[in-house]
C-alpha cells in the first residue's frame, strides 16, 4: 500500500524495529509494539471484515470486546485485530463472513 496515515515529523514519537507484515498477499509497514488494527489503519485499511450479510466492519471498541475487528491472522480465522501484536513475517488476511 502506498499511502500512509502514520506521524512521521514528531521527533517525539517512538517506534520499535520495523518488521515484515502482509496484509493479503501485500507488504506493509509496521513496528514492534503496534496492534494488527492499528497497522492496517495507519495504512488505509480501515474494513477489517465483512459480516455475513456483507456488511463492512472495522475498528470500533478497540478493546477486545465487539469483534468487529476480526481477520485471519497467519491462518487463524476470528482474531481480533485490536489485541493482536504485529510479528515479524505475520500474515494477515481480511475477513468474510466467518472466514476467508
Ligand atoms: S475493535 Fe472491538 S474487539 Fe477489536
Amino acid at each position: 500500500m502506498e499511502k500512509s496515515f502514520r506521524i512521521t515529523k514528531n521527533k517525539e514519537v517512538s517506534r520499535g524495529s520495523e518488521v515484515s507484515l502482509f496484509l493479503n498477499d501485500q507488504p506493509i509497514q509496521a513496528y514492534e509494539g503496534e496492534s494488527v488494527a492499528s497497522a492496517l489503519m495507519v495504512n488505509g485499511q480501515v474494513a477489517m471484515r465483512t459480516t455475513i450479510e456483507g456488511d463492512s466492519r472495522g475498528l470500533f471498541c478497540g478493546m477486545g470486546v465487539c469483534f468487529d475487528c476480526l481477520v485471519i491472522v497467519d491462518d487463524v480465522p476470528n482474531t481480533r485485530a485490536c489485541m493482536t501484536w504485529v510479528k515479524d513475517g505475520m500474515k494477515v488476511y481480511t475477513q468474510s463472513g466467518l472466514s476467508k
